[in-house]
């Protein structure tokens, strides 16, 4: 079976579960950032491992399962967990998920992570949109033929297409003035990926701002890569779990990171939830058009 058709069979199978929601925004919740998934009206669970094709996580904190309702009484698929290629996932299969909420009618996606805080000034437990990002993981998930069925909007699957502006503006407009209702300021970065599973070394922490990273992280370029893809919108949510290595005494563990994401998944899940339903809006209105 191709790759294409283990989307639309794993995407055919959701469809059924969520009988009837049909989301037009996802969200991607990472390390200890699961909380939102809570705030969820009348939810539909649905366990990675029930999805056909669907990769499982392994990672502490990453319980794996898609949770679909109202978020703020706008509908969402929320994928509460992802799989890093560090797992062992190729990038096919780190990407699938993304695949399956664009077969599935989702326009829009917010992908949250756990990041270390390459800029001073960043504190712990900050949330920062992402405004742009460096791959430095060394692989592209478009690697391969290219799949032109997995064109979701105008213009897009192409082969070759445009990164400019990777995360949207307008979406990040929302989740600014979203976060100010919340009471708080939603800074900007620069998000730059890494394979992991290491952290990094302070060499490589100073390297990365050289270059002009100001957040350092394992995961959501790949989601990103695909998304735009498929002609979906992203907005880049980093919680800052930690100041990268060598900017603080202490050594990285994540245990940390996995703390701070607790400490703050509760102000991420009250920003998406005020968030949700404008994107929802925008998203709507512009596909009736
Ligand atoms: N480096 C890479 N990934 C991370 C970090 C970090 O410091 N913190 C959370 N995810």
């Amino acid at each position: 079976m191709s790759y294409y058709d283990q989307v639309a069979e794993a995407a055919a199978f959701l469809k059924t579960r969520l009988h009837g929601h049909e989301p037009r925004v996802g969200v991607v919740l990472g390390s200890g950032l699961g909380a939102a998934a809570d705030a969820v009206v009348d939810p539909v669970i649905v366990p990675y491992g029930e999805i056909p094709h669907f990769p499982r996580s392994t990672v502490e904190g990453h319980p794996g399962r898609i949770v679909a309702g109202a978020l703020g009484g706008a509908p969402v698929a929320i994928m509460q967990g992802r799989v890093h290629s560090y797992e062992g996932y190729s990038p096919l299969e780190v990407t699938f998920p993304l695949r399956v909420l664009g077969a599935l009618g989702v326009r829009a996606v917010v992908l949250t992570n756990a990041a270390g805080g390459i800029q001073e000034g960043l504190s712990l437990g900050a949330l920062v949109a992402l405004s742009d990002h460096i791959n430095m993981m060394g692989w592209n998930p478009l690697t391969g033929a290219n799949e032109p069925r997995f064109a979701f909007a105008p213009g897009a699957g192409l082969r070759f297409f445009d990164m400019t502006e990777a995360y949207s503006k307008r979406l990040r407009a929302l989740a600014r003035e979203a976060a100010r209702e919340e009471g708080f300021e939603l800074k900007e970065g620069i998000y730059l990926a890494t394979p992991g599973p290491s952290f990094e070394t302070p060499a490589e922490i100073r390297a990365f701002r050289t270059l002009g990273a100001t957040l350092v992280g394992m995961s959501t370029v790949p989601e990103t890569l695909v998304a735009r893809h498929m002609g979906m919108d992203v907005l880049g949510l980093s919680c800052v779990t930690n100041l990268a290595a060598g900017l603080s005494a202490a050594p990285l563990s994540h245990e940390e990171v996995f703390e701070t994401g607790r400490k703050v998944e509760a102000r991420l899940a009250g920003l998406l939830t005020r968030l949700a339903p404008r994107i929802d809006a925008l998203i709507r209105a512009e596909t009736k058009a």
